[in-house]
């Protein structure tokens, strides 16, 4: 396959600890590399690291944490900016939706005009246009009387709704990267096929999302990257990872997608317990372990799908 996108952003060898009281290996040598036009899911369970990711490529992590390794946006190493360089990127050219739908939020201001800051703030808008521009964006992601909706605080609107908006506001300053965080946690099945609708009336716009909801990340993403505890254990175009998935974590956790039957495993226990022991992260789960997983296992490319398990050696 010719690859002929550009590299908007590159992550190599990251890792994130917290040295408190404590020790906790929040990410471990993870590298990606996301093209224009990509969309890129990464998934896995709650405590796995993807929220930390994000925020350690962004450098809005608190300084108690440890951070090594390198990322770029285009040709910009993103660690060795100043501040005001690193302005100049986030919100502008990567935007960046946190986690919880409603807490992006400013409860006291019009949601017209939150979806219309970022337009003030980094492309030098009107107030007037750049709240204009805001309805345009709100029917863009069909949110219903999108001149009166407006005018109302964030409150008013349901988390789905808020969510919506919370996109629109995202790539309202033209940002050509958008990440988000967990867009549909707690939403319900409605709302989150509208979410997915939105995602995928993003033209031009390449998307890095993290989420734990496997059905979302199927609908939105062309590529998949897995975690677990920490790590990153597969990753492959979304529909070669959903239709051939290799690394065992990945076959149980599909498995237990409610289409599939929910097969949970037995004896489960919360992922980040296991991160920063030695040898493969989940041999004490995997029902196809065996001595070689006291190593700690690369991550083996076949042809595009990569996997981080002994068995594809
Ligand atoms: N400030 C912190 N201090 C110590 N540990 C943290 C801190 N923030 C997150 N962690 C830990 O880092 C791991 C990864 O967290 P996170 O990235 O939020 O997981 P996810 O987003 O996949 O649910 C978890 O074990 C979490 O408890
Ligand atoms: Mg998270």
């Amino acid at each position: 396959m010719e690859e002929t996108h550009e590299i908007l952003l590159r992550v190599e060898d990251l890792s994130v600890s917290f040295e408190g009281k404590n020790f906790v290996q929040a990410v471990e040598h993870v590298s990606l590399e996301v093209r224009a036009g990509d969309r890129l899911c990464i998934i896995g369970e709650t405590g796995s690291g993807k929220s930390i990711l994000l925020l350690a490529i962004l450098r809005l992590l608190s300084p108690t944490a440890k951070v090594s390794g390198k990322a770029f946006y285009r040709d910009k190493d993103l660690f060795a900016l100043t501040e005001k360089q690193l302005d100049a990127i986030r919100g502008s050219r990567i935007s960046y939706v946190p986690q919880g739908s409603g807490n992006g939020m400013n409860p006291l201001l019009k949601v017209g005009f939150q979806v219309a800051e970022p337009m003030i703030a980094h492309r030098g808008m009107k107030r007037k246009e750049a709240e204009s521009r805001a309805v345009e964006l709100l029917k863009s992601f069909r949110l219903d009387r999108e001149e009166t909706i407006a005018k109302q605080y964030p409150f008013t609107y349901s988390g789905g709704m808020r969510q919506r908006a919370l996109i629109a506001m995202g790539i309202s300053a033209g940002a050509e990267v958008l990440f988000a965080d967990e867009p549909t946690k707690g939403l319900d099945e409605t709302r989150v096929k509208l979410t997915a609708e939105a995602f995928n009336a993003l033209e031009g716009k390449t998307l890095v999302c993290v989420t734990h909801d496997l059905g979302f990340a199927r609908s939105v993403s062309s590529r998949v990257s897995v975690m677990y505890a920490a790590n990153q254990v597969e990753a492959a175009s979304t529909e070669e990872l959903f239709r051939n998935p290799l690394h065992p974590y990945t076959r149980d956790m599909l498995a237990a997608m409610p289409e599939n039957g929910l097969h949970f495993r037995p004896g489960y226990a919360p992922a980040h317990s296991d991160a920063g022991t030695a040898g493969c992260k989940y041999a004490l789960r995997c029902d196809r372990c065996s001595e070689k997983c006291r190593e700690t296992p690369p991550l083996f490319d076949l042809g595009g799908h990569q996997v981080r398990c002994w068995q594809y050696a």
